[in-house]
């Protein structure tokens, strides 16, 4: 296929996913859809089935029953070669950032380039800087080690990483969490630049709602084994289903009525 092709309008197509343990059923037959160049969100309690299904998602884990299509490629009996190339369509960015110590930040986001191109060094160090810019840092924090980062700067850096490769799709683990509310702020803003500039697909797991607020277009509830709606943050505050309106019960639920508002909300 060529860049000038039209992709798949589909990124992500789920159905009758289900996800047991033992006894213990997570997904019943779940079905769901991302859009190319759309922010989904996947919210519910803790325990719901969030993060196992981002780990289907991106073959980590399988489910028992279902399909999933991923960039139009079925994950059930994929082979070895087709996973590697598609793992290389997709971006990942873990809860805890998931940077080696040991290494620079420059060392990390080029960690993948070394692992899958044959790119020579200073092609790669061009390219981690480029992705440090693309992610607000500036180049002098490629040369430095994790621990010395901000919880900020660790997100962009982990973002960074999880871009090196130019994917299409990108997946996010509570990309907010722990961080105070400027710098959450400051990462919403990056996520849908991230989509407006590049074009890029996310998929998101957060409870964060001035996260979700801001920038989700869609949003899937996850809970009691199945999505229990699907719809922007708009659409979803007025439901009358029980297991959606105990996320936006209480003052941390109502959209933000400003930017200015954002502090009083839930961060
Ligand atoms: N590897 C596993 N073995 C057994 N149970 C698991 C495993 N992974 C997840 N679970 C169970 O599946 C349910 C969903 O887990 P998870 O997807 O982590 O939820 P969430 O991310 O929404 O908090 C939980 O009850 C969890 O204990
Ligand atoms: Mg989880």
């Amino acid at each position: 296929m060529t860049a000038t092709q039209s992709k798949p309008a589909t990124v992500i197509e789920i159905s009758r996913l289900s996800t047991r343990f033992g006894e213990h059923i997570v997904h019943n037959e779940i079905d769901l859809e991302v859009q190319r160049a759309e922010i989904f969100a996947l919210i519910g309690g803790s325990g719901s089935g969030k993060s196992t299904l981002l780990r289907e998602m991106i073959l980590l884990q399988r489910p028992n029953a279902g399909s999933i299509r991923v960039l139009d490629v079925e994950l059930q009996n994929i082979s070895d070669a087709d996973a590697l190339a598609l793992r290389q369509r997709w971006g990942v960015m873990f809860q805890h950032g998931g940077l080696f110590g040991a290494l620079t930040v420059k060392e990390n986001i080029g960690l993948p380039l070394r692992e899958h191109t044959r790119l020579n060094d200073s092609l790669i160090d061009e390219i981690a800087t480029w992705k440090l810019a693309m992610t607000g840092l500036k180049a002098k924090v490629g040369e430095q080690y994790p621990a010395e980062l901000s919880g900020g700067m660790l997100k962009r850096a982990s973002l960074a990483r999880a871009l090196a490769l130019d994917p299409e799709l990108l997946f996010l683990d509570e990309p907010t969490a722990g961080l105070d509310p400027a710098s959450a702020g400051e990462i919403d803003q990056l996520i849908r630049q991230l989509r407006d500039r590049f074009g890029l697909s996310i998929v998101m797991i957060t409870h964060d709602l001035d996260l979700l607020w801001q920038t989700a277009d869609r949003v899937a509830v996850l809970a009691d084994t199945r999505v229990q709606g699907i719809g922007s943050m708009s659409e979803l505050a007025q439901s009358d289903n029980p297991a959606i309106e105990k996320f936006f019960a209480g003052p941390r639920g109502r959209a933000p009525q400003s930017q200015n508002s954002k502090s009083i909300g839930s961060r």
